[in-house]
């Protein structure tokens, strides 16, 4: 049976459920969250910031071996799409913002890390890593744009009942991988994409450009096309979102 673990305090629910791995595998779908992360990350190498008690904090393992390392984007996809689809029950104006950020408006309402193990091209391991913010409305890092559910309504959340219901969702979603839907779920987070139509400002290494999002490859690159038509591709780490404060 899949694992449900509750820590109230530990450095970060991917690392720790990757210490649990080193010593056998734990049941697909196992769960653990945690009340506060002492090293929470994010991705690019930032840290999560997360007040004691106030957010969903949680990592899932999942063994999807059927999937190759170049195709290991569809992660983010269905793990996004879970996180949008149960946020949406509360809230308007929920959609990912590329690659697996939960977007409210212009603001960041969650953030996702998905740490795989490959093997012989496949993946053999996947530590999906998701922080909420939920009932926290006061953020003290220099993270540009946080919000949380109780920001948005003034309404205070039950943590374990939001858990419960992106859990369910993202093996629901899973499921559907499983028995070979990738296209279904593919087509569902290209239409849930934030700034999806229209020109909107971005940045690289070089300048500022305003582009609109053409596509989304199977890989995860980006693809834009600029005002002067030029389509151009972008990893993950190559380019920014310009928002609006
Ligand atoms: C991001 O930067 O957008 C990703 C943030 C991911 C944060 C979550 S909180 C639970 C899990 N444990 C971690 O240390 N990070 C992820």
């Amino acid at each position: 049976m899949a694992l449900l673990i509750h820590l109230s305090a530990t450095y970060s629910t991917n690392d720790y459920v990757k210490q649990l791995l080193l010593n056998g595998p734990l049941e697909e779908g196992s769960i653990v969250y945690t009340d506060f992360q002492s090293t929470g990350k994010g991705q690019r190498g930032n840290s999560w910031e997360s007040e004691k008690g106030k957010n969903l904090l949680f990592s899932i393992v999942l063994y999807p071996t059927m999937i190759a390392a170049d195709k290991q984007f569809i992660i983010s996809q269905f793990t996004s799409l879970a996180i949008k689809e149960v946020l949406s029950l509360y809230t308007d104006n929920i959609t990912i913002k590329w690659p697996n950020d939960i977007y409210w408006q212009e603001k960041k309402i969650c953030g996702i890390l998905v740490e795989n193990n490959l093997m012989g091209g496949q993946i053999s391991q996947s530590v999906i890593g998701i922080g909420i913010n939920l009932n926290q409305i006061t953020f003290e890092s220099d993270a540009l744009n946080p919000v949380s559910l109780k920001q948005i309504t003034g309404i205070e959340y039950s943590i374990e009942e939001i858990l419960h219901a992106i859990h369910e969702k993202i093996i629901l979603y899973y499921q559907e991988i499983l028995v070979g839907k990738e296209k279904e779920i593919t087509t569902q987070y290209k239409s849930s994409l934030f700034r999806k139509e229209g020109y909107h400002w971005y940045h690289d290494k070089n300048s500022q450009f305003k582009a609109r999002l053409l596509d989304i490859e199977d890989s995860g690159l980006l693809v834009l096309e600029t005002e002067d038509k030029q389509i151009r591709k972008f990893a993950f780490k190559e380019i920014s979102y310009i928002l609006q404060s």
